[in-house]
């Protein structure tokens, strides 16, 4: 057996090797994997085709699944899991999504910057999304540290948001891309979730700047207040030397956690297939 080895990319991502996902993971190498993402934050492993049993097994690992926004949604899919979301511009028939179909939504709503199912209780903490078919151009995914984040806001900064508390909402960033067709009682149906938006990370004791698109209202401040405090510390935590840029070759997984970094897909052609597939894990505690 290879000894497994962490090469670090930037100051918060590391590329892996010495670990075959195919394989059930024993304990020690399942821990030695968490004890990196609380250091990284962010692996790469290369070369390391899924089939979907495997990428369920490796995920499982880690923790009970979530299933995101088909929590809410439902509807058909492609898998053999509910668990594994589709991330493509692919319909439940194979085909290429035309512009105008719903699907398309989706993939421009993941081009924001966010941390996945940031608007459930509990939400979610590792993502493991594995490379199927890329486009000849773009599709990138590129991460930001939020501990890296909060460590450089300005002392000023970190006491006003001292023990402020963030709503997150899964609608929101449809709103803002003017995907508004859903009915009050839709709208309604969805609970909002709140987290505080500064956190201490239970395993690093590190801070984290909790933000990203799905925060939509800080509580007691005005709507215009809090969207503005809301963007600007987006804007802070994702400028570019917090940032890791992913460049997909099929066969990639890449690994994150969702309550230490937010991501977001970058422009591709929506004429060209492009196919991922995301196991994801609950985060353990609903406090934090
Ligand atoms: C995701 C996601 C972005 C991308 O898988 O959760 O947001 O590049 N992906 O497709
Ligand atoms: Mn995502």
């Amino acid at each position: 057996m290879m000894t497994p080895s962490f090469k670090p990319l930037n100051p918060f991502a590391a590329e892996v090797t010495g670990i075959d996902l195919s394989k059930p993971l024993d304990v020690a190498t399942v821990q030695m994997i968490e004890m990196a993402m609380d250091h990284h934050a962010v692996l790469v492993f290369r070369q390391q085709p899924l089939t979907q049993d495997q990428q369920i097994a490796f995920a499982k690992s880690f923790g009970p699944l979530d299933l995101g926004l088909r929590k809410l949604k439902g509807g058909p899919h492609r898998f053999d899991y509910a668990e594994l979301a589709d991330i493509s511009n692919v319909t439940v028939d194979g085909e290429v999504a035309d512009r105008l179909h719903a699907k398309i939504v989706g993939n421009v709503a993941n081009q924001l910057w966010h941390s996945d199912s940031s608007f459930q209780n509990p939400r979610a903490k590792y993502s493991m999304l594995s490379a199927v078919v890329v486009p000849g151009f773009g599709g990138d995914t590129e991460f930001a540290d939020l501990r890296m984040a909060y460590d450089s806001l300005p002392q000023w900064r970190k006491d006003q948001i001292e023990g402020l508390q963030a709503e997150h909402y899964a609608l929101h960033s449809r709103f803002m891309l003017g995907d508004t067709n859903y009915t009050e009682d839709q709208k309604r149906s969805i609970a909002k979730a709140v987290w505080p938006l500064v956190q201490t990370d239970p395993r690093s004791g590190r801070k984290i700047l909790f933000v990203g698109i799905h925060a939509c209202e800080i509580q007691g401040m005005t709507l215009p207040e809090g969207r503005i405090l809301i963007m600007d510390l987006l804007e802070h935590a994702t400028q570019r030397e917090f940032v890791y840029r992913h460049q997909w070759q099929v066969g990639d997984l890449v690994m994150w956690d969702n309550t230490a970094t937010v991501h977001r897909g970058r422009y591709f052609d929506f004429d060209e297939r492009r196919e991922l597939r995301r196991a994801t894990t609950e985060e353990k505690m609903a406090e934090v």
